[in-house]
């Protein structure tokens, strides 16, 4: 009865963690937390580095398309500023992302997760086509869901906080995928405030009002948008430097592939 075929499935396959973020949001201290936490809690990780133009990854990476793609010649052979050379270099490493994914599945009886970090360029992973033929092909093999890492003390002004959830509202509609929103830092602020304001729209448009003289039609119908937004995620806070809140990410993440598993 409750072991119904899919969470056999589930129970058989890595579920993939895409990490994205903000520049400064602390996504390479966050999965550099995570890899320690799966290495000293006996959980089995594999990780894999999707950013080309990393110079010091802080931690092992099983698979990096850094020993594929080499940024730097993909820059002066196409004649490309930074960001079109990270750019070309995912295209070129996606080419052959049926491979990795294969990789993966040979060893999906030895792993529990996957986690990949992406580039620094948040937007360079989230809105090209690379981004989204790599997300799709771990997601039609894998249980996959996106974990977006907020700056939790840069978020705590209200109109800040709107772009931010409205961005990551962004992510969730062109990656149709379950998201965990991650409170990075909250060894430095607390991120009940967040809670707060994500529960209970009265509070967040209070805070609104007192921060914000303008555009409030704009900001009140922008916030019942995220209203139901909301609805449709996880949020932990974490803090990758104390590696607070490491237990809550995982169960947020089991919990979003049991989601992942009835409705994808
Ligand atoms: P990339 O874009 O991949 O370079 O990562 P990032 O810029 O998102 O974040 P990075 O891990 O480089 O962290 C940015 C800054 O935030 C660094 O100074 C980190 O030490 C700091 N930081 C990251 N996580 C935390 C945290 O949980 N608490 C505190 N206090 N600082 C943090």
């Amino acid at each position: 009865e409750g072991s119904s075929s899919s969470s056999v499935i589930f129970k058989r396959k890595p579920i993939i963690i895409i990490v994205v973020g903000m520049a400064g949001s602390g996504k390479t201290t966050f999965l550099q937390r995570l890899v320690s936490h799966t290495q000293s809690s006996n959980i089995r990780g594999y990780v894999i580095n999707l950013d080309p133009a990393v110079i010091n990854l802080p931690y092992g990476a099983n698979i990096d398309i850094r020993d594929t793609v080499h940024y730097k010649e993909v820059m002066k052979e196409y004649n490309l500023g930074p960001n079109g050379g990270i750019l070309t270099s995912l295209n070129l490493f996606s080419t052959r992302f049926n491979e990795v994914v294969s990789l993966i599945e040979r060893r999906a009886d030895q792993l529990d997760y996957v986690l990949v970090d992406t580039p620094g360029q948040i937007e360079i992973f989230t809105w090209s086509a690379s981004g989204a033929i790599i997300t799709e092909a771990f997601a039609s093999t894998f249980p996959t869901i996106i974990t977006y890492v907020v700056d939790t003390p840069r978020s705590s002004n209200p109109v800040t906080f709107m772009s931010n959830m409205l961005y990551a509202c962004s992510i969730l509609y062109k990656m149709r995928l379950p998201l965990v929103l991650a409170f990075n830092k909250v060894d430095v602020v607390k991120h009940e405030f967040a809670l707060e304001w994500m529960e209970d729209f009265e509070a967040f448009q209070t805070a609104l009002d007192s921060d914000t003289s303008y555009t409030s039609t704009l900001t009140r119908s922008l916030s019942l948008v995220l209203d139901e937004f909301y609805k449709n995620l996880r949020s932990v806070g974490v803090s990758a430097v104390s590696g607070v809140g490491m237990d809550a990410f995982f169960n947020a993440i089991r919990d979003s592939s049991e989601d992942y598993m009835k409705n994808y």
